[in-house]
């Protein structure tokens, strides 16, 4: 390798790596982008990340919850793994469950809750809205309004079909 591309891969890497938060390691590869690796570092919360993280590890922490918007400058982020965290399933998780449903569906099925005790016997992908707490109307796929305006039009349309019956029945006995 010339002495130049050494230097250049040199540059790229400390330039990738300089804002390694603490805990973690960092690695930038050529064509996968920068891995933030803080596996096992007993982290309670969010270390500060380079905007750049494309691939970051979390499992096996003590995470709790995410603050909604956490991952949001992280442009480039394609992999997250928060697994074997005692993450509090409540409503506070769920941007990271929305996050993680966005983009790798998959990964919710190995990301476990610890509390709340009702959240404790599912994996995150079989977590339905009123399990993870009062969240506002956006969890809720059917807000009971619908349901009513739906019984509405059932009726309405139960009874002109029956009344239309009853008049063709007439019409015929005349
Ligand atoms: C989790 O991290 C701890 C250190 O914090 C380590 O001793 C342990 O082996 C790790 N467990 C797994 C399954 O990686």
């Amino acid at each position: 390798m010339p002495i130049w591309a050494a230097l250049f891969l040199l540059w790229a890497t400390t330039e990738a790596t300089k804002d390694c938060p603490a805990p973690c390691t960092c690695q930038a590869l050529e064509t996968m982008g920068l891995w933030v690796d803080c596996r096992g570092q007993g982290l309670t919360s969010l270390p500060s990340l380079p905007a750049h993280t494309r691939h970051l590890l979390l499992a096996n922490n003590s995470l709790r919850s995410m603050p909604p918007g956490a991952l949001d400058n992280l442009l480039q982020l394609q992999t997250l793994d928060v697994t074997q965290n005692p993450w509090q399933c409540d409503c506070s998780l769920t941007y990271l469950c929305l996050w993680l449903e966005d983009r790798t569906p998959e990964a919710l099925a190995h990301v476990h809750c610890a509390s709340p005790g009702l959240a404790t016997i599912h994996q995150l992908d079989q977590l339905i809205g009123y399990e993870l707490g009062n969240c506002g109307w956006q969890l809720q796929a059917y807000p009971e309004i619908w349901w009513d305006v739906a019984l509405v039009v059932v009726v309405t349309i139960g009874l002109a079909l029956l009344a239309g019956l009853l008049c063709t029945a007439t019409e015929s006995l005349e």
